[in-house]
């Protein structure tokens, strides 16, 4: 049944460490380890806007390694349990299993995740990430269509070698999902080719509403398909029921074909948002905390690194920005209130 909603895991998990202003507790770190990207989807960065003279930041700008690794373990200490590394597209940035390796090292970490185009993904490169301690990778595709999926990675990056590197994730040992944001008129065509290519596989398929992230992607309402309405083209064709969460605040619903197929997931943050249960905390590549995808403005971490601040000072700063988190950007979209504000961008805050 492509209609109803499956129920989400709203319990709070025992032994929260630290609430923000609307009880949500701080679960997830999401660290983007750059800010640049091979690709130009798009609804991401879009060419006319990132052409050579766009101002990305510098090496000496960057959250080293070791800073990131410092920062990961006072998160830990709050209740932190899954880091997802993004970017931009975190690939590009050299040696990243190093940093997989020392983030996975860390007391309370239970879950290690990438997210990634994966055009830089060898077979070598997925074994040293899988032997670093990485468990899971998550890998943008958003057509098997050629024309479509060039149209919108705008690079002329071809299907073949994504799903090359989709295999190669997997015969590496980690759990691989894909990652397709859907955009009306551009590749709504492709939303049951996908079903089709990816059931019966063990790659959980996520389509993801296209979402007025930043300023720059001259996002529209009209250009949403909404999840009912991808539900309900798949449903068509093969039946769907939902299935309950795997974790609370879990940003995907899932939905099980009934003909024991596998699995898809829908990521509804423009028409049924969840905010309600975020436990979200982003990182952006110059080591500023954003504790909203949509955030307008980030705490300055890198400054207190590299000043001196002792752990247990950058602990209580962090303590202190959760405790007075009041974001909830997706639930007040519609209001006045969001309208014209200046937001942080996808690529350099990395989804
Ligand atoms: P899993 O841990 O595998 O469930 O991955 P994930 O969904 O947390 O991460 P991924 O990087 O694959 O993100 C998929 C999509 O969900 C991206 O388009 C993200 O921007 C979107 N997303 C993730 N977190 C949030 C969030 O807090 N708010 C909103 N609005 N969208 C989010
Ligand atoms: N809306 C929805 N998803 C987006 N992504 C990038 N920009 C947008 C957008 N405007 C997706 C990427 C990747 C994930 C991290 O975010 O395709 O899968
Ligand atoms: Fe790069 Fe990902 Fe943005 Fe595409 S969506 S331009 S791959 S960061
Ligand atoms: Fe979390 Fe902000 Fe997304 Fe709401 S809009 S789910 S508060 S990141």
């Amino acid at each position: 049944m492509a209609n109803s909603n499956p129920p989400r895991n709203t319990q709070t998990p025992a032994e929260p460490q630290v609430l923000d202003s609307l009880h949500r507790p701080m679960r997830d770190l999401r660290i983007s380890v750059t800010d640049h990207c091979n690709f130009r989807c798009v609804y991401c960065m879009p060419k006319a806007v990132f052409g050579t003279r766009y101002h990305f930041v510098g090496h000496d700008g960057l959250l080293q390694f070791d800073e990131i690794e410092r920062l990961a373990r006072q998160f830990a200490r709050l209740g932190v349990r899954k880091i997802r590394l993004t970017g931009g597209e975190p690939l590009l940035r050299p040696h990243l299993e190093d940093l997989v390796e020392s983030l996975s090292a860390i007391p309370g970490i239970e879950d290690l995740a990438l997210t990634t185009n994966a055009s830089t993904l060898t077979p070598k490169k997925a074994e040293a990430l899988r032997k670093a301690g990485l468990q899971r990778i998550n890998i943008s595709l958003d057509a098997l269509d050629e024309d479509v999926f060039q149209k919108m990675n705008d690079v002329g990056f071809p299907v073949a070698r994504v799903l090359q590197a989709i295999d190669d994730a997997a015969a590496a040992g980690l759990n691989v999902k894909i990652n397709m944001v859907v955009r009306r008129g551009l590749n709504d065509s492709q939303i049951v080719p996908m079903a089709e290519h990816f059931r019966g596989t063990d790659h959980v398929l996520r389509y993801i509403e296209y979402m007025d992230v930043g300023n720059l992607n001259g996002w529209q309402l009209q250009e949403v398909v909404p999840a009912q309405e991808i539900l309900a083209r798949i449903t068509e064709l093969w039946p769907l029921q939902p299935v309950e969460a795997h974790r609370y605040g879990e940003v995907a619903t899932r939905h099980r074909y009934i003909d024991g197929q596998g699995e898809i997931g829908v990521i509804s943050s423009i028409s049924q948002p969840f905010c309600g249960s975020c436990t979200r905390a982003r990182l952006s590549p110059e080591g500023q905390l954003f504790t909203c995808l949509f955030g307008t403005k980030g705490h300055d971490l890198r400054a207190l690194l590299r000043d001196g601040a002792a752990d247990e000072e950058i602990y209580a700063r962090l303590q202190s920005i959760w405790q007075a988190r009041d974001d909830r950007y997706s639930e007040l979209r519609a209001t006045s209130a969001m309208t014209d504000v200046k937001k942080v961008e996808m690529f350099h805050i990395g989804g």
